[in-house]
């Protein structure tokens, strides 16, 4: 009996405790730091503040100012080719006959394609292509007008300037796909719903003239502004 009674009276201190915490703030009205050393770190951290250091706190000369420079406007990752074609109709026809898929078509490429289509398109597209994914069929979105198939002329820069930026209802997929996902998938579409099985061509390059045309003109810009 003794026994239940201590219990509450320390399930309510608790509470008590944790009621009495919380209400307090901390100068300038804020919430407390149960671990300040989780927020705070004493080392300087890429891209944090300098404020936020432990110990600098309120130290107004160097609130704001960063532990890392910004990239200049237009830094692009090493590595990295640009996407040269401008998200207008021109571009979408200019990809359209320009580009040719990069990537080699091999049966390995054709099984990543079919796991990416899983994740990121089957709920529109369906598994057999014709729009018949779940969210249609659950209502939650609109039919979708693009049914590959055979007799639909849908070239491979179309598409992939489609994954790229969008179209209609359809989003971009450029930040949740690199390049060479989205051309595995154009691979993928062409050969399970559109009857286009691609010669394997070991000769094919990346859309690179017209990506290092752009990136050259995004230096040059990035030089006139900085002046070096
Ligand atoms: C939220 C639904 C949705 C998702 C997810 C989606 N799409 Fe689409 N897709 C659409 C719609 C809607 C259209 C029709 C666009 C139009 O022409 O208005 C379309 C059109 C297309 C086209 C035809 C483009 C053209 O140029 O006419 C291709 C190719 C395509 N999608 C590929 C994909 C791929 C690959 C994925 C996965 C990475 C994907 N889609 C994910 C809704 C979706």
């Amino acid at each position: 009996m003794k026994r239940k009674y201590l219990n509450k009276i320390s399930k309510l201190a608790v509470v008590l405790a944790v009621i009495s915490i919380a209400s307090c703030r901390e100068e300038g009205g804020l919430a407390p730091e149960y671990m300040p050393d989780m927020y705070r770190s004493p080392s300087i951290e890429t891209y944090v503040d300098y404020g936020e250091l432990r110990g600098k706190q309120g130290n107004d000369s160097i609130i704001n100012s960063m532990s890392a420079r910004q990239p200049v406007e237009g830094s692009i990752p090493r590595g990295f080719q640009p996407y040269g074609y401008e998200n207008t109709p021109e571009g979408y026809e200019m990809a359209g006959q320009n580009l040719k898929n990069p990537i080699a078509y091999t049966d390995a490429v054709l099984a990543g394609g079919k796991e990416l289509y899983g994740m990121f398109c089957v709920h529109c597209h369906g598994k057999t292509g014709q729009g018949d994914g779940s969210l249609v069929e659950r209502d939650k979105f609109p039919p979708i007008p693009t049914k590959f198939s055979a007799t639909l002329e849908l070239s491979e820069g179309k598409m992939f300037h489609t994954i790229t930026y969008g179209k209609g209802l359809m989003g971009s997929h450029a930040s949740q796909l690199r390049q060479d996902e989205r051309w595995k998938l154009v691979h993928y579409i062409n050969v399970e719903f559109m009857g286009k099985v691609p010669e394997v061509d070991t000769s094919a390059t990346a859309p690179v003239e017209v990506a290092e045309e752009f990136a050259a003109e995004v230096v040059e810009a990035a030089v006139e502004e900085i002046g070096h």
